[in-house]
């Protein structure tokens, strides 16, 4: 059975990630390739009801565990009725945030720790990892300066958090990119769009190798 490619894009908040997400579906499909484009937490109805739990939490809010399991839970659900029957289907998955994003904001920056996430994946989506996954770095200064053109003072749950709480999580990915070169690609988002995509097209050769 063929089975198509999954690709996830990572980082924290305002590095481009749904941008580049669009420019690639469009680049994939140009070539003939049939793309499913979904983003995380979310994607099914009982996932997108999962993220405005998480996003705008009822009361006085979700400690770390509880949020890790939110999160397991909603990509369970994304995993078995959306990104598992597309690439059995051999289309290609572009997903917006996925599994690191739980290992860097709840395992390293919220402190439940890597092996906890690993294990709430292997339990809810059957441990499936990305055939790569794109991290989209750009300098904190920067992304900073995004964020108050995009949103001003409003913020969800997760992106309002402070300064050393992002810190973590862009640590976090970075140590895992580094850990784990097979898994990652690390772009370089610091500029225009349409240059940032071409560097994923760079970094997606290896796999576009063999495709129409
Ligand atoms: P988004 O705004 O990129 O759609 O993501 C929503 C927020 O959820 C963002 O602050 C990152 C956070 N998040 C986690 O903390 N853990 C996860 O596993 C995922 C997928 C997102």
């Amino acid at each position: 059975m063929i089975r198509g490619k999954f690709i996830a894009l990572e980082g924290g908040e305002g590095t481009g990630k749904s941008t580049q997400s669009r420019l690639l579906a469009a680049a994939l499909k140009e070539r003939g390739i049939d793309v499913v484009v979904t983003r995380e937490p979310g994607g099914t109805p009982g996932a997108e009801a999962i993220r405005n739990l998480l996003l705008a939490p009822p009361g006085a809010g979700w400690g770390p565990r509880a949020e890790a399991l939110l999160f397991a839970a909603a990509r369970s659900d994304h995993v078995e009725k959306i990104i598992l029957p597309a690439l059995e289907a051999g289309k290609w998955v572009i997903c917006d945030r996925f599994l690191d994003s739980s290992r860097a904001y709840q395992g390293g920056a919220g402190g439940v720790g890597d092996e906890a996430v690993l294990t709430l994946h292997g339990i809810g989506s059957k441990g499936l990892r990305p055939d790569l996954t794109l991290l989209v770095q750009v300098p904190a200064a920067k992304v900073a300066a995004r964020l108050a053109e995009r949103d001003g003072d409003i913020s969800d749950a997760i992106g309002g958090r402070d300064a050393s709480y992002h810190a973590e999580v862009a640590a976090s990915f970075a140590r895992f990119a580094e850990q784990e070169p097979d898994h990652f690609a690390v772009i370089d988002g610091d500029s225009g769009p349409e240059e940032v995509h071409q560097h994923i097209m760079t970094a997606l050769r290896p796999l576009l190798d063999g495709e129409p």
